[in-house]
């Protein structure tokens, strides 16, 4: 069983795969935590230094060969990971869940740090939700605006009996 978490930043992606990797006794793998390790370096360094496409790339080759992989695992994914046709594809392939959440939670609770895109304003997430909702929303979607942690984790599980 390979699982797959997509939604915003601040959506809780990566808090509710360390759940669900407890839960299922299974690893769990971050994309921006992989990139990190590879290159050296914080996420938004890799921003500065080479540039959005440049981190598209790495994100892209990561989520290749994840798909590849035979064994069981829960993934969390970069909020901007479906941004790209081929990645949406893949993930369409494999068993990806979209953590909806309504914009103002969204901006309630995303951190700025290590988040260049925000440019330290959390008002900038407002627009990234609406210019990439229609992509989100083709996904498998679970609403975990107003749930707790485990309540989102069980909805996550039981909604695609998982
Ligand atoms: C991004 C989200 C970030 C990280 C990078 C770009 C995005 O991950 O991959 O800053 O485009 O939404 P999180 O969703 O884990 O914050």
């Amino acid at each position: 069983m390979k699982i797959f978490l997509v939604g915003m930043m601040g959506s809780g992606k990566t808090t509710l795969a360390k759940k669900i990797s407890k839960v299922l006794s299974i690893p769990h793998i971050d994309i921006d935590d992989e990139i990190e390790k590879n290159e050296n370096l914080k996420i938004k360094d890799i921003f500065e230094k080479y540039g959005e496409e440049y981190f598209r790339e790495l994100e892209s080759t990561i989520l290749e060969k994840l798909a590849e992989k035979a064994h069981s695992f829960v993934v969390s994914t970069g909020g901007g990971i479906i941004l790209s046709a081929k990645n949406r594809a893949i993930l369409k392939k494999e068993n990806a869940i979209y953590l909806k959440v309504i914009p103002e939670k969204l901006k309630e609770r995303v951190s700025v740090e290590n988040r260049p895109l925000l440019a330290n304003n959390k008002e900038n997430i407002i627009k990234i939700y609406k210019d990439r909702k229609e992509l989100y929303e083709q996904f498998k979607t679970v609403d975990i605006t107003n749930l707790t942690e485990w309540e989102s984790v069980a909805k996550i599980l039981y909604q695609y009996d998982i």
